[in-house]
């Protein structure tokens, strides 16, 4: 047996999936579980957004959108990034193709670092890391995600009611779904697991038992 042979190869976990389909909390479990680093790629759309509002800008505008690609890292910290608003104007900047182009490079360089990494978002396992595997498609009805984003914004502190919520995801879901470039969909060899009637805790099971079997089986 070679030494090379010995070498297991790269654990790569796409979990892509509508907006608060819990996709996040997933990944950040299985990057615990399995002693991955993560990185949560809406974040980087989300700080894109805001860049744009902070210079004053039209996130509908590729121009506006592609400057605002240039964010000073120290803005992925920033608390607002998590806001419905930021996440509104991610889903705007995020239809150019040069906006999706830039963001590339860093995308990719993380999912092929050392012996593994995990990616959550929503063209992860398309576009991104099509070798991922496992793929994971995390997806729940509107109506359970918007109660949970309604229970996490009231943990914020944020007024927001649950019909504003349910009408922005609906929004953004319809949005992310239908963009020429890169849109919103499972993998033809992704695992769909519709957590809708699960609690965090079964969800995130689930998910391990779903990278387990797949890894088994590979
Ligand atoms: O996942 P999150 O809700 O933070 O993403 C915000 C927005 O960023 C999404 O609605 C989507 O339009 C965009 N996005 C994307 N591709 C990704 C991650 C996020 O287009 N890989």
């Amino acid at each position: 047996m070679s030494a090379s042979s010995l070498i297991p190869p790269p654990l790569i976990i796409a979990v892509d999936g509508p907006t608060a389909s819990g996709k996040g909390t997933i990944a950040r479990a299985l990057a615990a579980h399995y002693g991955l680093p993560h990185l949560d790629t809406g974040l980087l759309y989300r700080a894109v957004g805001r860049q744009v509002a902070l210079n004053g800008g039209n996130p509908d505008s590729p121009g506006d959108a592609l400057a605002a690609c240039a964010f000073p890292d120290a803005l992925l910290a920033d608390p607002e990034l998590r806001s419905e608003a930021s996440g509104g104007l991610a889903s705007r900047v995020s239809v150019h193709p040069s906006v999706r182009a830039t963001l590339f490079e860093r995308q990719r360089a993380f999912a092929t670092q050392g012996s593994g990494a995990v990616l959550d978002g929503r063209d992860i396992g398309t576009v991104i890391a099509p070798e991922a595997c496992p793929k994971l498609f995390v997806t729940a009805s509107v109506e359970a995600r918007a109660r949970r984003r309604f229970a996490e914004m009231q943990g914020q502190g944020r007024a927001v009611t649950l019909a504003e919520i349910e009408a922005d995801l609906a929004e953004r879901d319809l949005r992310d779904r239908t963009r020429a470039e890169a849109p919103l969909r499972a993998a033809e060899d992704a695992v769909t697991l519709d957590n809708s009637e699960m609690s965090r805790d079964e969800s995130v099971a689930a998910a391990i038992r779903i990278v387990e079997r797949v890894r088994v089986k590979d």
